[in-house]
């Protein structure tokens, strides 16, 4: 059976060593092949990236992004989708001829804007392997342009009307989609995370809404779209930034569905969106916001999840929560409603970090991915690191004593907390928690930052960010953090994938990035033989090798004797 606790045959791979080389590395009997790279086309008849001049700005929404992200795979009757993020793009890159990279009219900034956001592919496993279908009708990109439509309890807000769309419900575009989710009814969830960055002013002394400090929105971008397109001048148009940082709803089996900004979930700089369905039927999503010092949320629907029935409203009523970690091993969720907070509630799905300030919430070391073990009532949330804990307060002004999910001062490693709710119950109110890995070096450190008992000399790693259940409840593991290799890193080799092990907390090795590099992303083939993982920014020439551009990449893994991978 898939869910077979026998340890010894939990990890089908034999780990590997760290590496700091400029290539991919996976454990032998397992071979990589590039499916899709940054600049490659989505559909006939358009060029691949030119590696001096870039790529056009007619071609530009017609190509696979830069800095593949979250990813999720949709078997859509025969034909196998995927719906992947591009959470950013390097200007230098696409705007080559730029000093800086800073766009000089608004067809550079159009450039970028279409580089970003999301991409729907069809892919298929051919005798060269597997490649994206380029005349497939689900292809699409949704970039910083696309219409979406806003919903939950924001939406036809005075807080987030613009002179563009009067009634606060038709938006523009979908920002830094890092994480992502999937729901059982077979839509894809793109989370925008650090959106402050696109919006600046012109007018250098524009008074800055008091709103915006805690979300990190200045007048200086490094995009430089503001210059170009009123849209992102908050000088203009200041309510533009609070119509984004939104959990997005995408339906991959339509290309021509109109995205749904999901406010019910809130508005903070979400990483990703993990969903599994309650004992009574209730949807429940779990969500990190990825800031030194902001909280975990988990948002629970009104309404129950009936296979085939209407779906259309289950993520826009409900309640929101977010997460208090008490230093004795217990938790619980504490509601945002005009009760506890004493704020309406679309303040509270527009300033949800300012509510969940006002309920006692536990700031949290950067909350980055939650996954949810199928086999097992358990979620668990990559805390990625915080070297501010317990020196500086967040940039809202909430304290971050050291204690409880977050033990360590300045805290350059991470850890990983797990989560069993009450009753076996995901939408039940309370939990009570363990760190499943502390991360840390025990060849440097004696002490606490050596990291948890399942770390060792063979596994260490630090930074975990992206992970993802497979279908036997192993707990897949990715790093985004430093990759230098000296000092408190000395040993852990560049960014890399492990595996761990629910039961036994063991935990290995399974993949290594290149120099530069972080792993994000992972979603497997129908048939669970092959796994595609994300390889976003490497600094070297990777994958096509010395002499070409680098670029971000998603690989395809699979086992030489094609068996079940997960
Ligand atoms: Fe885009 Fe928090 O990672
Ligand atoms: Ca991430
Ligand atoms: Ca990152
Ligand atoms: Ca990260």
């Amino acid at each position: 059976s898939v869910q077979a606790q026998d340890a010894a045959n939990r990890f089908a791979f034999k780990p590997i060593q760290a590496f700091s080389d400029n290539t991919v590395h996976v454990p032998d009997g397992y071979s990589w092949k590039p499916l899709a790279k940054w600049g490659q086309p989505l559909f006939p008849n358009v060029p691949d990236i030119d590696p001096i001049n870039g790529v056009s700005v007619e071609n530009s929404n017609k190509v696979f992004g830069e800095n593949t992200d979250g990813m999720e795979l949709f078997v859509i009757g025969d034909h196998q989708v995927i719906a992947l993020n591009h959470e950013y793009v390097n200007n230098e890159t696409n705007l080559p001829h730029n000093e800086k990279g800073m766009p000089k009219s608004a067809d550079d900034v159009k450039i970028l804007q279409n580089l970003q956001g999301v991409t729907v592919m069809e892919v298929a496993e051919g005798e060269k392997g597997w490649e994206i279908v380029l005349d497939s009708p689900f292809n699409r990109r949704i970039h910083h342009n696309t219409p979406m439509k806003l919903s939950g309890p924001a939406a036809g807000s005075d807080l987030i009307k613009t002179e563009a769309d009067p009634n606060g419900t038709d938006c523009l575009g979908t920002f830094n989609n890092c994480g992502a989710g999937k729901t059982p009814w077979g839509t894809y969830l793109t989370c925008e995370e650090n959106f402050n960055g696109y919006f600046g002013s012109t007018d250098p002394n524009f008074a800055m809404p008091e709103d915006f400090k805690r979300y990190g929105i200045v007048a200086e971008t490094r995009y430089g779209y503001e210059a170009f397109d009123p849209r992102f001048d908050v000088s203009k148009n200041p309510n533009e930034p609070r119509r984004a940082g939104y959990v997005v709803e995408v339906d991959p089996s339509d290309a021509s569905s109109t995205p749904v900004k999901r406010t019910a979930l809130g508005r903070i700089k979400h990483e990703n969106a993990a969903v599994v369905i309650a004992r009574d039927g209730r949807v429940v999503v779990y969500m990190g916001d990825d800031e030194r010092g902001e909280f975990l949320y988990k948002f629970v629907s009104s309404g129950i999840y009936v296979p085939g029935g209407d779906t259309s409203r289950l993520l826009d009523e409900g309640t929101l929560y977010v997460a208090k970690f008490s230093d004795d091993g217990k938790g619980e969720w504490l509601a945002l409603t005009p009760d506890t907070t004493s704020m309406k509630m679309d303040e509270i799905c527009v300033f949800t970090r300012q509510a969940a300030s006002k309920v006692g919430a536990t700031t949290m070391d950067r909350p980055e991915w939650v996954a949810i073990n199928p086999v097992a009532i358990e979620a668990y949330c990559a805390l990625t690191n915080n070297t501010n804990r317990g020196v500086k307060t967040n940039a809202g002004g909430d304290e971050m004593p050291v204690g409880g999910a977050n033990p360590r001062e300045k805290n350059a490693y991470g850890q990983i907390v797990r989560w069993y709710p009450e009753n076996d119950d995901h939408a039940d109110g309370k939990f009570t928690w363990d760190l499943f890995v502390m991360a840390g070096n025990p060849d440097v450190h004696k002490d606490t930052y050596a990291g948890s008992s399942n770390i060792n000399s063979g596994n260490m790693f630090n930074s975990p960010d992206g992970m993802m259940f497979d279908s036997t409840g192993l707990l897949w593991i990715q790093t985004d953090g430093e990759d230098t290799n000296e000092g408190d890193f000395l040993g852990q080799g560049n960014n890399q994938m492990l595996a761990g092990d629910p039961v036994t907390g063991r935990i290995e090795r399974f993949l290594t990035a290149p120099k530069g590099a972080e792993v994000t992303g992972m979603t497997w083939s129908a048939d669970k033989r092959t796994v595609f993982v994300g390889i976003q920014h490497p600094d070297a020439p990777f994958p096509d090798g010395e002499g070409k551009l680098p670029r971000s990449t998603i690989v395809a893994i699979k086992r030489d004797d094609n068996a079940l991978i997960g």
